[in-house]
């Protein structure tokens, strides 16, 4: 009996309690807008700062990448989704119909970069490692790519 209430209690912790979709064009003044957004969704939350910093940052590193590598800077639509469970954790995925990634394993090593700029250091997965709990990214060349992001924020009232 023990194990099936434990079940049951881990069960009610993965219930969606918000969620929010948004779909934008890809704009660069539109990583600004999905920052904002989604900080004021996940403010709610009550997170502490750091962590709210740390999802804000995210957002913009995922949409930043949908502008600028998915679509080339020539437009399209990201779609991000913003799901809180009841235990608290955060799962914010953001997703475009781009070009996609050929090798999604080598995208993720940091400082590496497509980029033939100069302007780019390759460490926008990196950073949404570091400031999340797991990044998960989906993708295929020619259809597009979805990078989910999942954070669990310390309990309510916490500073
Ligand atoms: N949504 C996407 N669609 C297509 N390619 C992508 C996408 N996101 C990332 N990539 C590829 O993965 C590489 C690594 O991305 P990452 O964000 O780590 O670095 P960057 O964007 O090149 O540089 P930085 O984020 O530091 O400005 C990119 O250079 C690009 O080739
Ligand atoms: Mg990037």
């Amino acid at each position: 009996m023990k194990n099936s209430k434990q079940t049951a209690s881990a069960g009610e912790g993965r219930r969606v309690v918000n969620e929010m979709r948004l779909r934008l064009p890809a704009l660069s003044q539109n990583e600004g807008v999905a920052r904002g957004t989604v900080g004021a969704f996940l403010a709610q939350l009550d997170p502490t700062v750091e962590e709210l910093a740390d999802l804000k940052c995210v957002v913009s590193e995922a949409v930043t990448n949908c502008v600028v590598h998915a679509y080339g800077g020539r437009g399209g639509a990201i779609y991000i989704t913003v799901r809180a469970r009841a235990d608290r954790e955060v799962e914010i995925s953001v997703r475009d119909h781009g070009c996609g990634i050929a090798n999604v394993r080598q995208a993720m090593q940091p400082m590496f970069t497509t980029d033939k700029s100069g302007e780019r250091s390759g460490m926008g997965f990196a950073v949404m490692q570091a400031f999340s709990d797991r990044v998960r990214v989906l993708s295929a060349v020619g259809k597009g790519t979805k990078v989910t992001v999942i954070k669990r924020l310390s309990p309510a009232g916490e500073l």
